[in-house]
């Protein structure tokens, strides 16, 4: 990619919206398996961008979509649970000091296994309830505050290693993700 300028909508389809950013994803993760790619700007593009994502599914989408009974809280919760997940694996990578290394190498494998699991259920199980359980304007209306959350949340610059620790650190509390034994002592 020629530059890692994230696009910004302001609204649209969420669908649409959220199909687009999943195939940004994709070819983010493409970036940093290329080594003559600039890799510490697809690092830090993907950072920022994945965690807006997510995180605006799960206040802006998710329970809307579970309101509207086309989702049920279970599936939510598991959408929540591999957004866990995922962040715990780009926190994994953010902790990387150079790009060149295999321990980089092997963090984004693993970014890439829980990312393609969690993009193509999400696409499976949330997204066909919203094209066919709820209406185009209510799609529209979830684009919009969607796209919002997300803008402000790149404003903030929500995929800082700071954010992203402090995001992983809430999951291990709320049990989300295991607690682990340095959770426990500090
Ligand atoms: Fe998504
Ligand atoms: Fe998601």
């Amino acid at each position: 990619m020629a530059d890692y300028e994230i696009p910004r909508p302001a609204g649209g389809d969420v669908v649409d919206l959220i199909l687009d950013d999943h195939r940004y994803f994709e070819a983010l993760l493409r970036d940093l398996r290329d080594a003559t790619a600039d890799r510490e700007a697809a690092r830090g593009a993907l950072a920022n961008v994945l965690v807006a994502h997510g995180e605006a599914e799960e206040e802006k989408v998710y329970p809307q979509l579970n309101r509207k009974r086309a989702i049920t809280k279970d599936e939510a919760e598991h959408g929540e649970h591999e957004h866990a997940e995922g962040n715990e694996a780009l926190l994994a990578l953010l902790e990387c000091k150079g790009t060149d290394t295999q321990k980089f190498d092997d963090a984004v494998e693993e970014l890439a296994t829980a990312l393609n699991h969690h993009l193509g259920e999400e696409e499976q199980t949330i997204l066909n309830p919203a094209r066919t359980e709820v209406s185009e304007r209510v799609r529209q209306e979830l684009g919009e505050a969607w796209a919002t959350r997300r803008a402000a949340l790149l404003d903030e610059g929500c995929g800082s290693i700071t954010n992203v620790r402090a995001i992983v650190a809430r999951a291990h509390r709320e049990g989300l993700l295991p607690a682990d034994d340095e959770q426990a002592q500090s």
